[in-house]
């Protein structure tokens, strides 16, 4: 894994908690510079001194709200002020969402397009024209298992996420020969502040666990980059056993609807 990363320039949006700092605190281990942009800049802050202590020099911290195209820019331009390069892009930042549809008003749809899509497109096109120069990289985008298998509840977390997955999966082809990369990540549950009041479901994955994938997914050059194994297992077989899937999804969206009716909540 250090060959991939020793040395190499990485952007993490998204990057003050859960799977954005752990990317960075393991980057900045394998020997990769990061610039970590989050909107929570206290967080930020705090997680950057931290790295820099253990890694001296390793991180830079610039507080970022992904929803705002000026400050994207503005967090690349540093990046390559900073170092001269940028050889990944981990478009990491986003929210969860899982509402009856009922419940569920036009600007929920909107807010949550804003902050896991629009984002990642204004990520791509931000760093697009410096790779280009520097004549490849990678670009991470972040999607989830929700941006590959339909999920009752979650229509428009999935819809948002279906898009991130689009656009990764399109320009991995479409720029191969350009040397930029693109991968995308799509987990189940990771035990992060995602789940915020929440209980963390019992199949979550540590984010630790989740940041080895996501890492040597990315160093294998992998499209779809999905975990954990079991989900990853359930969804190749989604592939060849459609009426499987229709059932499994039938009986989730059962369960949730009782959920909802009982506890007010999905799970
Ligand atoms: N945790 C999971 O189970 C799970 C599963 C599938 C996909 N994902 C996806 O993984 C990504 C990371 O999720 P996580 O669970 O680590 O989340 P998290 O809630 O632990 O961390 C998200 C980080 O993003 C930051 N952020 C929020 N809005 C921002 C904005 N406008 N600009 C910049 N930063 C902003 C937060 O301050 C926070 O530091 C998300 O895209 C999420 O949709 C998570």
């Amino acid at each position: 894994m250090r060959e991939t990363y020793e040395g190499k320039v990485a952007v993490v949006t998204g990057a003050a908690d859960g799977m954005g700092l752990g990317l960075c605190r393991r980057l900045a281990e394998l020997g990769a510079y990061v610039v970590m942009g989050d909107i929570n800049g206290e967080k930020l802050n705090a997680e950057v001194a931290r790295i820099n202590q253990e890694h001296p020099g390793h991180a830079l911290a610039r507080v970022t709200d992904v929803t705002k195209k000026d400050q994207i820019r503005s967090l690349i331009r540093k990046t390559v002020e900073w170092k001269g390069f940028v050889h990944f892009l981990f478009n990491n930042a986003g929210m969860g969402g899982t509402l009856p549809v009922d419940q569920l008003e036009l600007e929920d749809w909107r807010s949550l397009f804003e902050l896991n899509f629009w984002s990642v497109l204004q990520g791509i096109y931000a760093v697009l024209p410096i790779m280009r120069m520097q004549g490849g990289g990678h670009i991470v985008n972040t999607s989830s298992i929700a941006g590959i298998v339909p999920l009752p509840y979650q229509e428009a977390y999935c819809a948002t996420k279906y898009a991130v997955s689009a656009v990764g999966q399109c320009l991995r082809y479409e720029l191969w020969d350009e040397n930029i990369r693109f991968s995308t990540v799509c987990p189940s549950n990771v035990a992060t502040s995602i789940f915020s009041g929440l209980p963390v479901p019992d199949d979550a994955v540590s984010v630790e666990e989740a940041v080895e994938t996501i890492l040597a997914g990315v160093g294998r050059n992998e499209n779809l980059i999905v975990f954990p194994e079991a989900d990853r297992k359930r969804w190749e077989r989604f592939q060849t056993a459609p009426e499987e899937q229709e059932q499994i999804l039938l009986g989730m969206a059962r369960v949730r609807k009782e959920n909802y009716r009982t506890k007010g909540r999905y799970f």
